[in-house]
């Protein structure tokens, strides 16, 4: 009997087990559906995220588990498993000279070919929790006088929709704000306990929307934006997925609109769709102002 019940225990045991062939079964689906591309390097890292969720939904193995989430109809348990994969590193500031570089450069470039009065719109794409554009309307407040007269809109997407309702409350850790400056931070901000409540106005400054960017779908009604930041995300992507985000950028964007990349993200090594520009704070990429490929 004993003998029994272990022999059962070691082949569920060896069901829950990712073999290379699964591994590489599932890195071509998420590749398809999110343009993130998984080394073998990063098995631990994907193996324990996909058995938490073989153990939460109750499937018995990962075949079980991947036939349930690829046909599921509604993609909850896809959406979850993409939230448990996302890396969602970010803080208040990040290479914040490209913020200098919005106010001090890029806006008054934009503003000098303005022909109307219609507002200039901005992109975070992607904003995990939201310290990136909310980062960007604190710097339009404090250095950008000309806001008094403009209307900007702030848009901030990403495909983890958890991470969005974090974004969307505002609510942030002393890691998160540590390089805001004290002045920014009694101005902007409310004490809850250990954490920093960012205020109201700057909550109701950026709009969060759930977009994945390989997903031509969700990213179709997205036009007319000025500037994108595109920071720290084409780092997860290969080249073909590079190549695909530096399309859809340029159809999102104005003609003689600008992209930020982070810093160790190139568009001219990916694309000779965009011009480079050389600011004294920071160097962007351009889309021509003819808009022809
Ligand atoms: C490291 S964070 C970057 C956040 C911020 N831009 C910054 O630089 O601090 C990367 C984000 O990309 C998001 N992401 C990954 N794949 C995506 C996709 N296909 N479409 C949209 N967002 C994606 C993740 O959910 C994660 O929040």
């Amino acid at each position: 009997m004993k003998h029994e019940l272990a022999m059962e225990d070691a082949s569920a045991a060896e069901a829950l087990l990712i073999s290379a062939e699964d591994f590489q079964k599932f890195r071509e689906f998420f590749y398809r559906k999110t343009g993130i591309s998984f080394e073998p390097t990063k098995r631990y890292f994907v193996d324990k995220r996909i058995l938490e969720r073989i153990e939460f939904t109750g499937c018995k193995s990962f075949r079980d588990y991947f036939a349930m989430m690829r046909f599921q109809a509604s993609g909850a348990e896809l959406q979850a498993l993409t939230n448990a994969m996302t890396v969602n590193e970010t803080y208040f500031l990040r290479e914040e000279y490209q913020f200098q570089c919005l106010v001090s450069s890029i806006l008054p470039e934009i503003v000098g070919l303005k022909k109307d009065a219609s507002p200039i719109r901005i992109w975070c794409m992607p904003s995990s929790s939201g310290e990136e554009p909310y980062s960007i309307a604190m710097f339009l407040l404090e250095k950008w006088p000309e806001i008094a007269v403009r209307d900007v809109e702030i848009i901030a997407s990403d495909i983890d929709t958890q991470i969005l309702q974090k974004a969307r409350k505002g609510l942030f850790s002393a890691h998160s704000v540590q390089h805001v400056p004290p002045a920014w931070l009694s101005k902007y901000f409310s004490r809850v306990g250990a954490d920093y409540q960012i205020c109201e106005e700057l909550r109701q400054a950026v709009e969060f929307t759930r977009v994945n960017l390989t997903e031509l779908a969700d990213t179709r009604s997205y036009r007319n934006f000025d500037v994108i930041f595109c920071r720290n995300l084409l780092i997860y992507f290969d080249d073909a997925s590079r190549r695909e985000a530096a399309a859809t950028f340029y159809d999102v964007l104005k003609p003689g609109g600008y992209i930020c990349l982070g810093h160790s993200e190139s568009m001219s090594r990916i694309s000779s769709i965009y011009e480079v520009r050389k600011f004294p704070e920071a160097i962007v990429y351009r889309k021509t102002e003819e808009g022809g490929r």
